[in-house]
């Protein structure tokens, strides 16, 4: 049993990061485990876990697992967990009580966790009181391990928890089966160092370790070769990427430079943290057409007392110097944001401080959140003043702002033709089909079956808060 410790995961030593490349190979006898078996994933929280749960499912399938989309017929089910707030807790223990149900009618299942909710002592301390029915635990650092840990579960016939609270080693080979044929994450980077006051991220993903960047390359040259149209390079704050590096001078805007040359048709990137974005990623961006004007830039609050109490390094002012930089030299740029409401001690000042700055940027689409205090971080030790109707009031003032420029962001579109990697069939249904702009704007596309995969040119002939309609126009 392995147990995490938040404390331990806090230390940022200086430790060599060894980047591991040798084959990834199982065991014979971990390939049989799921001969005839079923496996079933739900996958919480952000685009880092929706690439690690595709990881999850590579190496359930080489232990002779197939999948299911539901998750009574399953002989394994895993759920990857997200931190980051307590509703994503909720839904996670939700759902594991359905799961004890299923379990008391079909007693042979294996459940278990895995994610960043592994990584947190309250979670597993929760688990091994209240929920010791399960069968494993598995953490973020340790993720490649989950045959083996499954292994042990079975053989076990008991809760086994391994999760690391230091960071691992890079490991390079991990089986992945995507879920797209046509975008594909990439990982850059792993871990956190910014340790913003509110965030648990550097807790549960440890510190900040860069990929190689010949790793990096590699992977992105065998996507183009598999007929891949676009990849995403992943990090909780990618424009730090580099800086870890010992003894190389390499940084992100020398990556999307050198991404770019793969000749991959889209390149984007999340997240960018404001504090590292550099005139010359600027640059880079501004000069190669495949990487894609959509910028995902994070403010939180719009007071310079929130933003400190924050410890976001920035200011307003700088944030909007920024801002305008990129508005100006990338034509067409979308920005959009993330924004905390409810953080300690926001007043109502600080709270129209933030609507006013959204009144000045306009952003093409936020993501808006109340504050929800994590256990083992600065900010959870504040006072928290405000009341979760006032916290909720101010919710619903913002996301009324937030939409309305989000739909005149839209309505600039309306008759406009612009470029859609179709990805496939939209959840409309009626053979409606669904891609991205090069703005990473949602469009559910009348179309033909033979577009999906290419990128083609859509007239918008209709446009939402959140999302456009259109057709396709001139492709063969
Ligand atoms: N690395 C990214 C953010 C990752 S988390 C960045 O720094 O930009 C995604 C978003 O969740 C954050 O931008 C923040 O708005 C929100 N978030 C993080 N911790 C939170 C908390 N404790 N309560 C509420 N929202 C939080
Ligand atoms: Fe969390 Fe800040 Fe790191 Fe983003 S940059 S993951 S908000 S600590
Ligand atoms: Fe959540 Fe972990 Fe991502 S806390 S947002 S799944 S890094």
């Amino acid at each position: 049993m392995k147990m995490p410790n938040l404390m331990e995961s806090k230390k940022r030593g200086q430790s060599k990061v060894e980047i591991i490349r040798d084959d990834f190979v199982l065991d014979d006898s971990l390939k049989k485990i799921g001969k005839d078996k079923k496996y079933y994933i739900k996958t919480y929280g952000c685009q880092m876990n929706l690439r690690d749960s595709e990881s999850f499912k590579a190496l359930l399938e080489e232990m002779s697992y197939t999948a299911t989309d539901n998750y009574e017929d399953a002989d394994i089910l895993l759920l990857n967990t997200c931190a980051i707030r307590e509703n994503v807790h909720n839904k996670v223990f939700g759902m594991l009580g359905r799961i004890k149900h299923l379990k008391g009618k079909k007693p042979n299942i294996i459940v278990g966790l895995a994610g960043c909710m592994s990584q947190e002592e309250v979670v597993v301390e929760k688990i091994l009181k209240k929920y010791k029915w399960m069968d494993f635990v598995i953490g973020t650092h340790n993720m490649h391990r989950l045959p083996q840990v499954i292994d042990e579960a079975i053989k076990k016939r008991g809760l086994e928890v391994e999760v690391w609270s230091k960071e691992g080693d890079i490991i390079e080979n991990v089986p992945v089966k995507r879920d797209s044929k046509y975008k594909a994450w990439v990982n850059i980077m792993y871990g956190c160092d910014k340790f913003c006051t509110y965030c648990i991220v550097p807790y549960t993903r440890g510190k900040q370790r860069s990929r190689m960047p010949e790793d990096i390359i590699k992977e992105v040259k065998e996507l183009v070769s598999d007929g891949y149209k676009e990849v995403t390079l992943l990090g909780q704050n990618v424009n730090a990427y580099g800086k870890d590096f010992a003894n190389l001078k390499y940084n992100m805007s020398n990556l999307l430079e050198d991404v770019s040359k793969t000749g991959i048709e889209r390149i984007r990137f999340v997240t960018s943290h404001p504090w590292d974005f550099t005139d010359d990623m600027i640059e880079v961006i501004k000069q190669n057409k495949n990487i894609m004007p959509y910028f995902h830039l994070p403010i939180q609050s719009g007071s310079d007392k929130v933003l400190k109490l924050m410890g976001r390094r920035y200011n307003r002012q700088s944030y909007l110097e920024l801002f305008n930089k990129i508005k100006k030299a990338i034509r067409n740029a979308t920005i959009t944001t993330d924004i905390i409401v409810g953080f300690p001690n926001e007043t109502e000042e600080d709270f129209k401080e933030t609507l006013d700055i959204v009144d000045e940027c306009k952003f093409d689409g936020a993501y808006t959140f109340i504050y929800s205090p994590r256990a083992g971080t600065p900010a959870a030790k504040m006072q928290d003043n405000l009341s979760l109707m006032e916290k909720e009031e101010r919710l619903q003032r913002l996301n009324a702002l937030v939409n309305k420029y989000s739909r005149l962001s839209n309505e600039k579109l309306l008759n406009q033709t612009v470029p859609v990697l179709i990805e496939g069939y939209s959840e409309k249904g009626n053979d409606t089909l669904m891609g991205y702009t090069d703005t990473f704007k949602l469009v559910n596309v009348v179309g033909d079956k033979k577009h999906i995969g290419k990128i083609v040119n859509v007239e918008i002939t209709d446009v939402k808060s959140w999302s456009l309609n259109g057709r396709v126009v001139d492709a063969d």
